[in-house]
C-alpha cells in the first residue's frame, strides 16, 4: 500500500512521507498502429506508471484496468458535457452508463468534465454550462455514495493573461468572472483541484534566447535561478514558475488554497526541421528530473507551495501519428507503437542518472537556420488522389492567390501532376500561414524539406521511409 500514498495523500491530509511517488501517463490513442488496451496496460504497469489518464470512458481500456493497482481518470469529452450541464438525469444516465460498470474494480479516481475547453473559442457558448455539468456529475455520484472520485476541468496555460513573474499571474478576463471564479469555488467545496496541462517545452521554444534550455530541464544552476521581484521567491525551473503563476491567479480571485494537480505536462521526443529542441535526449532529460523531484519527501511543492503533494501525468504513453498539428504532435511518446521504449526513464524517481545508458546527443538546441519549405511526402506507398485532392483544395482556399501559380496557364502550372500540384500549395499555404499557426501537415501528406522543390530536377527523396514526390515547377 505504501507505494500509493502518493495519491492517497490529498485525499486523507495526512502529511506522512518516506513513500516514492509515482506518475501517471497520459494514454492518448489517436493513433492506427497501437497495441491493444490489454497489452498497453500491461505496458503501463511496466514502467511502473502510478495512474493513467484517458480521454473519454473508452470500455475497453476501462475493462482492462479492472483488478489492477493503477488509479485512474477519465474524461466527459466536450461535445458531451453541456448536455448534462442542462440535464440532471442526463448527468445521472452517463454516470450509470460510462463510470459504474466499471467502478470500484477499476479505481476510477477523477472525472475530468472537457478538455482545454477554455482554450476553444470554437465552443465558447459552452462555457458557461462547464460548472453546472460538474455539479450535476458530483451529485450524481454522491446520490450513489461514491466519495473518492474527484471531479475537475483541464485547462491549458492560456487561461492566463499574465504568466511573468509568477507572482503577476492573472487569469484572462473573459473567463475569470465567469468561468474560473465558480470552478475555483467547486473545486475548493468538493476539494478537488485546479488541473493544469503545463508545457515548459512550449514556453522555452518559444523564447529559447531568454529561458535557459537548462532552467527548463531542471538543470538550472544559481546564474539561471529567476527570483520573482513580487514575492522574493527563487526559482530553480521553468515548471514551478509556470505553476506559481496559476497559484497566484487562483489567489487574486480569492481561492488561493485550491490545490494543483498537472493533467499533462512532458517533453516531445521529436519534431519537424523548425521545431527547436524536440529531441529525445531533452525528453529523456525533463521526465527523468521530473519523476526524481516528485519522488522527493518530504515533497518539494513549488516556491508557492512548499510541500504541497500533485498528482502529475505525463504526456504521453505513444507517439501517436494521428494527431494533427506540427511534428512535435506525433512525438511525445514514451513508447514507440510497437511498444519498445524511446529513451529510459523510471517513472518512480528512484534510479540515479548513473543508472542510466547513454542517451543519443541532442541536434537540435539552437534554432534551424536554413530554408525550410513545406512538400508533398507520403508514408508508406500508396496515394490517395482524392485526399490528395481535397488537402490540395484546403490550401488554396485559405488566403488570396495561393494556388495562382498552378491554375491552367500559370508559372508553375507543370509538371500537371497531382503530387507537383500538393508540393505547391502545400508549400505556398505554409508559407503565407505558420507565423500564425498554421502547419505542415495536411493529414500526414505534407512534410517540411530543406531542398527547394522548385530548383531541383525530378527528384525522389527517400528518408527514413518518407517518400517525397519532389517534381520540377518550371
Ligand atoms: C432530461 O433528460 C431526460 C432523459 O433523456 C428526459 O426524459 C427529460 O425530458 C429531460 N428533461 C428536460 C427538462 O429536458
Ligand atoms: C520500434 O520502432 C522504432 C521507431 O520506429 C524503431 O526504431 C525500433 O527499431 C522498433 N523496434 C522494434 C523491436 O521493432
Ligand atoms: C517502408 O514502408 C513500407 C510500407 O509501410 C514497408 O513495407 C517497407 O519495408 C519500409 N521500408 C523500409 C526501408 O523501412
Ligand atoms: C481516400 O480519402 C478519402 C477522403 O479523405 C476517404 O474518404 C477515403 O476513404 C480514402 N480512401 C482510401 C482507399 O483510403
Amino acid at each position: 500500500m505504501l507505494r500509493f500514498v502518493f495519491f492517497l495523500l490529498p485525499f486523507f491530509g495526512t502529511a506522512q512521507g518516506g513513500s516514492f511517488a509515482k506518475l501517471g501517463v497520459n494514454y492518448g490513442t489517436l493513433g492506427n498502429d497501437l497495441p491493444s488496451a490489454a497489452h498497453s496496460i500491461e505496458l503501463l504497469q511496466s514502467l511502473h506508471a502510478g495512474a493513467v489518464k484517458i480521454y473519454d470512458a473508452n470500455p475497453a481500456i476501462l475493462r482492462a484496468l479492472a483488478g489492477t493497482r493503477l488509479r485512474v481518470c477519465i474524461m466527459v469529452p466536450n461535445q458531451v458535457f453541456p448536455s448534462l450541464a442542462a440535464n440532471q438525469s442526463l448527468a445521472d444516465a452517463w454516470l450509470a452508463a460510462n463510470l459504474l460498470p466499471f467502478y470500484p474494480q477499476t479505481r476510477i479516481r477523477f472525472l475530468l468534465v472537457g478538455n482545454e475547453i477554455l482554450s476553444d473559442y470554437s465552443i465558447s457558448s459552452t462555457w458557461p454550462s462547464l460548472v453546472p455539468a460538474m455539479a450535476n456529475l458530483h451529485r450524481a455520484l454522491r446520490a450513489r455514495s461514491i466519495r473518492n472520485v474527484k471531479i475537475g476541468t483541464t485547462l491549458a496555460m492560456d487561461a492566463l493573461k499574465t504568466s511573468f513573474p509568477p507572482s503577476a499571474g492573472q487569469f484572462r478576463d473573459d473567463i475569470a468572472d465567469a468561468v474560473i471564479r465558480p470552478l475555483l469555488r467547486f473545486a475548493d467545496r468538493t476539494s478537488s483541484f485546479y488541473f493544469v496541462d503545463v508545457y515548459p517545452y512550449f514556453a522555452w521554444a518559444s523564447s529559447p534566447s531568454s529561458i535557459s534550455l537548462d532552467y527548463a530541464l531542471f538543470r538550472g544552476n544559481s546564474a539561471t535561478n529567476y527570483l520573482d521581484p513580487g514575492t522574493k521567491l527563487t526559482y530553480t525551473n521553468l515548471l514551478d514558475q509556470m505553476l506559481d503563476s496559476v497559484v497566484a491567479a487562483m489567489a487574486k480571485l480569492g481561492f488561493g488554497g485550491v490545490r494543483l494537480a498537472i493533467a499533462e505536462t512532458g517533453w516531445p521526443n521529436a519534431g519537424d526541421l523548425d521545431q527547436i529542441g524536440a529531441n529525445i535526449y531533452n525528453a529523456a532529460t525533463y521526465n527523468r528530473n521530473l519523476a526524481r523531484r516528485l519522488s522527493e519527501r518530504p515533497a518539494l511543492g513549488t516556491p508557492a507551495r512548499p510541500g504541497e503533494v500533485m498528482p502529475v501525468f505525463i504526456f504521453a504513453l505513444y507517439n501517436e501519428n494521428q494527431k494533427p498539428g506540427s511534428g512535435t504532435e506525433r512525438h511525445w511518446g514514451l513508447l514507440y507503437p510497437n511498444a519498445t521504449r524511446v529513451y529510459e526513464v523510471d517513472l518512480t524517481g528512484r534510479l540515479p542518472d548513473a543508472g542510466y545508458g547513454p542517451l543519443p546527443p541532442p541536434g537540435n538546441n539552437k534554432p534551424y537556420k536554413g530554408k525550410i519549405w513545406c512538400v508533398f511526402g507520403r508514408r508508406g506507398k500508396s496515394v490517395n488522389a482524392t485526399a490528395v485532392g481535397s488537402a490540395i483544395a484546403y490550401a488554396c482556399g485559405q488566403g488570396k492567390g495561393t494556388c495562382d501559380a498552378i491554375q491552367p496557364g500559370g508559372p508553375c502550372y507543370r509538371p500537371d501532376s497531382l503530387t507537383a500540384h500538393a508540393s505547391y500549395a502545400f508549400n505556398s499555404y505554409w508559407q503565407q500561414f505558420r507565423r500564425s499557426g498554421g502547419t505542415c501537415y495536411f493529414n500526414g501528406l505534407a512534410v517540411q524539406a530543406a531542398q527547394d522543390p522548385s530548383k531541383s530536377d525530378t527528384l525522389f527523396f527517400l528518408l527514413s521511409n518518407i517518400t517525397f514526390d519532389i517534381e520540377n515547377m518550371n
